[in-house]
């Protein structure tokens, strides 16, 4: 069981452009099937659905849950959450309640806790954003880093992960033209002067 904050990202760094817009991302070209189950052996190996597989609960910010229901309802479905693992969406809000979804302004440790129970042995995985995959980097509460890299830049938006952090990565394998690669976060990288 591991807490993995993965995510795509742009080549200099963001997860969402400027406006908020994952356009780039969606049209960034991936060699996998689309149809293929996890286990399919043409799958790469750090196929998001090869990830998906391995989770057990979900925590996102709640900029993140906002843009997931603005997409699901933007014509004019009712609104789902739409995975069937348990989510926490941090916020200061008071949202409409969501089935399969806890809303919370926990401490991140107590919060971090409730996600291991949750998710059962298996992995809990950060949606984002950056800067709260951060907040469990800075608690030592971060084990992995799992990035899909698409070859665009973005000029400004969300953060990866606004943090100095030291990783060592694990593996690296290309898609189409995303390049994945999964990393474990070794902690907080010293400043010198030289
Ligand atoms: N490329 C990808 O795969 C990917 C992945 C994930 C997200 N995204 C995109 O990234 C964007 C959102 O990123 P974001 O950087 O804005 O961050 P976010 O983490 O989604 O949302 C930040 C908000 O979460 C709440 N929050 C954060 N930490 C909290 C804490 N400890 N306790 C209580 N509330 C807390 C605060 O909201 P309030 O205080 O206002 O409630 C904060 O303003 C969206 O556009 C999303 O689509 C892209």
């Amino acid at each position: 069981m591991a807490t993995i904050f993965c995510t795509a990202t742009s080549l200099d760094g963001y997860i969402a452009d400027d406006r908020e817009s994952l356009s780039w991302l969606f049209t960034t070209e991936s060699d996998a099937p689309e149809s293929a189950p996890e286990s399919a052996p043409e799958l790469p190996r750090l196929h998001f659905s090869r990830f998906f597989a391995g989770v057990g609960a979900i925590v996102c910010g709640y900029n993140t849950f906002d843009w997931v229901r603005r997409e699901l309802t933007a014509s004019g479905d009712p609104f789902v959450w739409p995975h069937e693992q348990p989510t926490w969406v941090v916020t200061h809000r008071d949202p409409d309640p969501t089935p399969g979804v806890t809303f919370t302004s926990s401490p991140i440790a107590d919060l971090q806790s409730e996600l291991v129970n949750a998710a059962d042995g298996k992995d809990v995985w950060i949606v984002g954003g950056g800067d709260l995959a951060g907040q469990f980097a800075d608690l030592g509460l971060l084990d992995q880093v799992w990035i899909h890299q698409c070859p665009v830049t973005l000029g400004a938006g969300r953060p990866l992960l606004p943090r100095r952090l030291r990783l060592h990565r694990r593996d690296v394998e290309t898609d189409g033209q995303f390049t994945a690669m999964l990393f474990d976060v070794v902690g907080p990288e010293p400043r010198t002067d030289s």
